[in-house]
């Protein structure tokens, strides 16, 4: 199928290039050590224009990541992943055979929480001489590209997204009560609204979404796989090859990412900041 790329903007300060028609661009002429409020405003527009953008080269300390996060907007915490020692908003994905921090099924962040995250800012530490790509897909296309009988079917419907599949493995059953009391099952709309565009996006993903509000799991098994594999079109996706320095900046509400673990056994170790989110309708 054919995709037209979204319309090339020309910037005052920063440069944009398009990655896929589908999401994704690379921002160049620009030093996240050093920004005002003129490039952050661009890097608003352009992140709102592409869903997903990366940059290279950028030298960046954690206390730096940390402070570019909050120039984007206010920062989370994550409910259940160790953060480094210094900066609580800062997590670690590492490839470590302790980690059990696995991105390799297509999600959206932190879904299970009321509130899920708007966008996270992941910085590459340590990458391998190959492999440990990112995928990510464009959501809002993948809601396009759906049946009409299916956007029918699926309008008005709320599916249930939970924390369990993901972080409840490993934790006791006490542990899991409270993680449960904490951060009860959330039913999220299957179709959202973009907050700032007013788009549709199909919020449904493999990682955290258990089922649909209404349904059994024996009843909603076969929509779900329908709707979670949206994100699996090839059309409707970037891929990331990372770097030393590199920054992928994604839109948490309209993408998902996969991160692809075909690095075997090099240490690969990215890091985090998320950006608080509002409430989807
Ligand atoms: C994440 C994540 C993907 C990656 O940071 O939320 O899923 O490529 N990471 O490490
Ligand atoms: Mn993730």
């Amino acid at each position: 199928m054919r995709i037209d790329a979204v319309a090339a903007r020309d910037f005052n300060r920063i440069k944009v290039e398009p990655m896929t028609g589908a999401i994704g661009a690379e921002v160049s002429n620009v030093d996240l050590r050093d920004f005002d409020d003129e490039v952050i405003a661009e890097v608003q527009q352009a992140w709102l224009d592409h869903k997903v953008l990366f940059f290279r080269g950028q030298d960046l300390t954690q206390g730096q990541h940390v402070e570019y996060g909050r120039a984007l907007g206010e920062l989370e915490v994550h409910p259940f992943v160790q953060h480094v020692e210094k900066h609580p908003e800062i997590i670690v994905l590492d490839s470590s055979p302790q980690s059990f921090l696995s991105a390799d099924t297509w999600h959206s962040d932190v879904t299970f929480r009321e509130a899920p995250p708007l966008g996270s800012v992941l910085f590459g530490r340590v990458i391998p001489g190959w492999g440990g790509d990112t995928c990510f897909a464009n959501m809002e296309l993948a809601y396009d590209l759906l049946d009409d009988a299916v956007k029918e079917q699926i309008d008005g419907m709320y599916a249930i997204h939970s924390y369990a599949k993901a972080f409840g493995r490993g934790m006791s059953e006490q542990e899991q009560a409270e993680a449960q009391e904490e951060y009860p099952d959330q039913k999220h709309p299957v179709v959202r609204s973009h907050p700032v565009t007013g788009n549709k996006i199909l919020f449904i993903n493999r990682q955290f979404t258990l089922g649909i509000d209404g349904m059994t799991a024996d009843e909603s098994r076969p929509l779900r796989r329908l709707l979670v594999r949206q994100a699996e079109i090839p059309e409707v996706q970037c891929r990331f090859r990372w770097e030393e320095n590199s920054i992928a900046q994604w839109d948490n509400r309209c993408t998902q990412h996969y991160a692809v673990p075909d690095h075997g056994g090099q240490r690969r170790r990215v890091e985090r900041v998320t950006l608080l989110g509002d409430r989807p309708f």
